[in-house]
């Protein structure tokens, strides 16, 4: 039997947390504090207590990051919700795994239905696809199909004479590189194409990459275009660049980690243009549409067969696979992954509770005040936009006006973001790109409202005139 009593209590003290604005961002302590003040989080020969329990608790949500407040702006993922909670807690209580169609009979159901949602949003007919643990998993699964249509011996065996050559956005996230380095494909052999002024990939030069490799005998197989770059936000031009992937023949990915969800925006969905073009998809849930971490799928469009193909081991299964009415359901074959965890009632709660209209309606929200960010940064003195953007980040830098050389800025704009965190008063992130280091907010959390981004840029401010006194 559960321990209602504590379990209720408890999920009342979380609640209380949640709803109590607190000062801090983040109570920040260096590593060697908090393994103090956690007593090297030791564990004992005898159990703990309930009372220890809960002061456990207590503490961990003291130091953690409230990812909930709304002065944090550092992550492409922000806030706290109902729907997602309830979700959360609903895979957690029924714990199953979404290997088999007997082991998780709903929820393989609503899966399969998420994704002919994603699909029809997406533009693609034929379709197939499946839940993964992120972006990145989507972005690796992505190259793994690329990689064993572009070599069919790969699979089983394993790397020959091709030497496989992917092309991506100097501005893509790392995870390509990654996934070149777990597939075999070497880092080296990711070539990073080199992104315009608004930040997307520039096709010209995409083509003559791959007409060089091709002189050189490799064979490309994979351009990862970008739907919302970590950084600047910025969505590829996927038009262009499938056109050259289907003048060469080669698998043409969009990786939406960041900006897919606008798929399901009324105003904004025009950023993918172009999407039905694409051989596969990865989108994030988790990210601007505020499900808990994680929550991620990929599509691959215009063909089936092709994940079972690549994905199912088809021997030593017979302890999980079995033959049934209901077996084609099972997801198991199509997955890198054994157990996998029920991802997937997050995307659907998030539909429950708002509909696609409603969800529209925030995404729009999510622009609105990204909009305001960057015109504050416009009026507000000593702040540059360092990029104009289209997305949901604003990246500009604090330029005292006594220092004018790059270099000193650069420092100073580093120094902020950290005495910023310190204070705890807002915690944002910071990046760099040609010579300049700048911060990177990020609005995504969908309770946001003018007043916390007038808070943000007053707290900054702040401390940035602190900052000032260290240089005069
Ligand atoms: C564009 C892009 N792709 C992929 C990823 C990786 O996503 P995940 O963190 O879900 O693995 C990120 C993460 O920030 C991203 O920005």
């Amino acid at each position: 039997m559960l321990d209602s009593n504590f379990l209720n209590e408890t999920f009342s003290d979380l609640v209380k947390y949640a709803n109590t604005p607190s000062e801090k961002v983040i109570n920040y302590q260096t590593a060697n504090s908090l393994k103090q003040k956690f007593n090297n989080f030791e564990v004992k020969e005898n159990s703990s207590s309930q009372a220890d329990i809960k002061s456990f608790i207590n503490k961990y949500l003291t130091y953690s990051v409230n990812t909930g407040s709304k002065q944090f702006f550092n992550q492409l993922f922000a806030g706290r919700n109902e729907f997602g909670i309830l979700a959360e807690m609903l895979s957690s209580f029924t714990n199953s795994s979404m290997y088999t169609f007997e082991m998780a009979p709903v929820a393989t159901l609503i899966e399969l239905k998420m994704l002919e949602l994603i699909a029809n949003k997406s533009g693609f007919t034929t379709f197939e696809g499946k839940f993964v643990s992120g972006g990145s998993h989507a972005n690796l699964a992505a190259m793994m199909v690329a990689r064993n249509l572009a070599d069919e011996q790969i699979k089983k065996s394993g790397i020959g004479a091709k030497k496989l050559v992917a092309f991506v956005s100097e501005d893509s996230h790392y995870s390509y590189s990654k996934g070149a380095n777990v597939l075999g494909i070497g880092i080296n052999n990711v070539i990073k194409i080199k992104a315009d002024a608004k930040g997307k990939m520039m096709s010209e030069e995409l083509e003559k990459a791959v007409k060089k490799v091709i002189e050189n005998g490799q064979t490309p197989f994979f351009i990862g275009a970008t739907a919302g770059t970590t950084v600047f936000g910025a969505f590829d031009d996927i038009n262009a660049l499938g056109k050259i992937a289907k003048k060469y023949k080669i698998w043409l990915h969009v990786d939406g980690a960041f900006g897919g969800p606008v798929i399901f925006s009324k105003d904004h969905s025009k950023l993918i243009t172009g999407l039905h073009l694409a051989n596969s998809f990865a989108i994030d849930f988790h990210k601007i549409l505020g499900a808990p971490l994680t929550c991620s799928a990929i599509l691959i469009n215009g063909q089936k067969g092709i994940l079972k193909q690549v994905f199912d081991e088809g021997e030593g299964t017979d302890y999980i696979f079995h033959e049934s009415e209901n077996s084609s359901y099972d997801l198991g074959p199509f997955s890198l992954q054994c157990g996998r965890k029920v991802d997937v009632l997050k995307l659907y709660f998030l539909f429950l509770y708002y509909g696609l209209d409603g969800v529209s309606n925030k995404i729009s929200d999510l622009f609105n005040n990204s909009y305001y960010a960057k015109q504050k940064v416009i009026e507000l003195d000593n702040l540059d936009l360092v990029y104009p953007g289209e997305f949901l980040t604003t990246c500009f830098q604090y330029v005292p006006k006594f220092i004018d050389d790059q270099k000193t800025i650069n420092e100073f704009n580093f120094k902020l973001r950290q005495k910023l965190l310190e204070s705890g008063l807002s915690m944002v992130n910071q990046s760099n790109k040609n010579g300049k280091q700048f911060i990177r907010l990020i609005t995504v959390n969908f309770n946001l409202t003018k007043e916390d981004l007038d808070l943000f840029f007053t707290n900054l401010i702040t401390v940035a005139k602190k900052l000032k006194n260290e240089y005069q």
